[in-house]
């Protein structure tokens, strides 16, 4: 299976997915990023894997972009891709084309605190469970089906980087397993519903 990973930053689920790779039938066969100085980018250079650099640029449309990021990701011929901390919105359009090969990580346990800062948004309402989760990309954001989700508790000290942190160790260890699963075959969505090995998550 071959697998694209979109990444804006750090990078660290985008190494999680390499380490594992070698115990899985799938490959990273390349990163794209949107931002110069995502440091995934020197993983993926370390792991010799291919890389793309998609930047914005003045004036151009979200349709204009996604169609060059569009034919970065069709360069590779992926059969999975899996947005791993790609800060950027897609349009219906890209979404629509990649629906079911389409996967995303997502800090909460979704439905709760789709969007950003969830450490915080958790803490702040007092919420002893959080977590992360795995879906498919749909074009509501954050909405797609969740495929897998880890829970990890939130301490009465708690800082929103202490949280992220513990919520961060839990998405390496299933997003992987996720991507494995999709690269067995094991893995479809069909209706907005994610299926394993036939039976709806
Ligand atoms: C993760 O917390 C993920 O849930 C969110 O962006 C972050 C990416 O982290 N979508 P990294 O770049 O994989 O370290």
């Amino acid at each position: 299976c071959r697998v694209v990973v979109l990444i804006s930053g750090n990078g660290s689920n985008l190494q999680a997915i390499i380490d594992q790779s070698s115990k899985a039938p799938y490959q990273v066969v390349g990163v794209i990023t949107n931002k110069a100085d995502a440091y995934g980018i020197q993983r993926a250079a370390e792991a010799d894997i291919a890389t793309s650099t998609v930047l914005a640029q003045t004036g151009e449309s979200r349709d204009q972009y996604d169609q060059r990021l569009q034919q970065a990701i069709d360069s590779y011929e992926p059969d999975l891709i899996v947005l791993a901390g790609f800060m950027r919105i897609l349009s219906d359009d890209l979404v629509q084309r990649y629906q079911g090969k389409m996967l995303n990580v997502h800090p909460s346990l979704l439905p709760r605190f789709t969007g950003l800062n969830t450490h915080q948004r958790a803490i702040d309402a007092g919420d002893s469970e959080h977590g992360a989760s795995v879906h498919f990309v749909v074009q509501e954001l954050d909405a797609g089906p969740v495929i897998l989700q880890a829970k990890v508790p939130v301490f009465d000290d708690d800082t929103a980087e202490l949280l992220a942190a513990r919520v961060h160790e839990q998405e390496h260890a299933i997003y992987p397993l996720v991507v494995k699963w999709f690269a067995e075959g094991r893995l479809t969505m069909t209706d907005d519903v994610a299926l394993l090995d036939g039976n709806q998550l």
